[in-house]
């Protein structure tokens, strides 16, 4: 047999860790060596005591890393050699946290996969405006390709760093880009909207998250300068006066449904469009399109079509009585918003097909 990869997963308690150990525990080329955990509790348990659903399908354990504590010291080396002997570790910790450990590991070799926000950004400026706080090591930002393989598939394959994008960001991404190849649009101005599930904002428990107040909601949280404008900007290459937003939290688990809004000043019609999606898409393994005239289950992206999934779907619509055009996209926030973003990067970065394990993620319809 060919010599697997081996990888580990740091933060793996976390949402974002439990998706990375769904999709590597049945990675055909992937050995998981650790996953980690600050939680002494859970230091040297299976890791189907934090997440049942695992149960039977790994035996790994939990191992204890927490790099600021110095009373870990042992547990902190032990984890540190096992990074230095894996080919590729997935940070799948809070921005903030994930440059500290970077700055630490990098010495060790190994490849990083990040899906924090420390490095998606090239503009240590934008950093400081979106996060409010200077980046902790600057110099390291441009080591970083940004982890969107429809944008950077060949940067990616060369890569020994990737920051994995947002989930709205990819949303408002992916949704957006296929305009940036119309020339009658110009400098075109877009206004999006985006809908998201409760796992986007992590399994740490707030008054918003509480069952009781999150369901069935439809509440407006984000009216202006959401930290993932700062990525769309950069990959559209748009102004920030060009692209604004507002996000909505709604009553699903997982789910990004996200419409953008352009009003262009000489009208765009569908065929333009279809050209449009077909030339920046038509090849892509995990974006399908969705712009059917005909309203109903199955014309315009929705969330419930792609859930489990590693697809994005986008679309698009004319209102040609104002002149507005729409573009639309929805994904799994835990996987083309994240960790399927990771490891189609990772599939990329060792020469994989880089559909494996992903192409077997088949939407679950009836689900939620
Ligand atoms: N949720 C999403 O839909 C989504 C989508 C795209 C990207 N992301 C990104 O993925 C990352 C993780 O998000 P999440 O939703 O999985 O959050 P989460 O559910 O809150 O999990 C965070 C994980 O990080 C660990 N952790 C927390 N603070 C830490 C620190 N200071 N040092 C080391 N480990 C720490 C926690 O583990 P212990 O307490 O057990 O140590 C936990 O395993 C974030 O950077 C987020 O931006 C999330």
């Amino acid at each position: 047999m060919a010599h697997l990869i081996e990888a580990g997963i740091i933060g793996a308690t976390g949402y974002t860790g439990l998706s990375l150990l769904e999709v590597l525990v049945r990675h055909p080329n992937i050995e998981l060596k650790f996953a980690t955990t600050r939680r002494g509790d859970l230091a040297g348990e299976y890791i189907y005591r934090e997440h049942p659903n695992l149960l039977g399908l790994t035996e790994l354990q939990f191992s204890l890393f927490d790099l600021g504590n110095e009373s870990l010291k042992d547990a902190n080396d032990r984890v540190l050699r096992l990074i230095g002997d894996s080919d590729v570790v997935f940070l799948a910790v809070p921005s903030g946290a994930s440059a500290n450990i970077v700055k630490e590991i990098r010495r060790l070799g190994t490849r990083i996969i990040d899906t924090s926000a420390d490095f998606r950004l090239k503009d240590p400026d934008a950093y400081r405006r979106f996060y409010e706080r200077e980046h902790p090591c600057p110099e390291l930002l441009k080591e970083f390709v940004y982890g969107l393989p429809e944008l950077h598939r060949e940067d990616i394959r060369k890569a020994k760093y990737v920051a994995c994008p947002g989930c709205n960001s990819t949303a408002m991404i992916l949704a957006g880009y296929p305009l940036t190849k119309i020339q009658g649009l110009g400098n075109f101005r877009i206004v999006y909207d985006v809908m998201t599930g409760s796992s986007e904002a992590g399994a740490e428990l707030s008054r918003s998250s509480h069952h009781a107040e999150r369901t069935g909601v439809v509440r407006p949280y984000s009216l202006k300068e959401h930290r993932h404008l700062a990525e769309v900007r950069q990959e559209l290459g748009m102004e920030p006066s060009r692209v604004c937003a507002t996000m909505f939290a709604v009553g699903m688990v997982r789910g990004v449904e996200c419409i953008g809004h352009v009003f262009p000043d000489q009208p765009i019609g569908e065929k333009e469009l279809w050209r449009a999606f077909r030339s920046a898409y038509g090849e892509e393994p995990f974006i399908r399109i969705r712009a059917r005239k005909v309203p109903g289950p199955g014309s315009l992206p929705d969330p419930k079509f792609v859930r489990g999934s590693n697809y994005c779907d986008v679309g698009f619509f004319v209102d040609e009585v104002c002149g507005r055009i729409c573009v639309l996209s929805a994904l799994d926030n835990l996987l083309k918003g994240d960790v399927g973003n990771a490891v189609q990067s990772m599939n990329l970065m060792f020469g994989l097909d880089e559909g494996t394990r992903l192409r077997d993620l088949v939407p679950s319809y009836l689900y939620e």
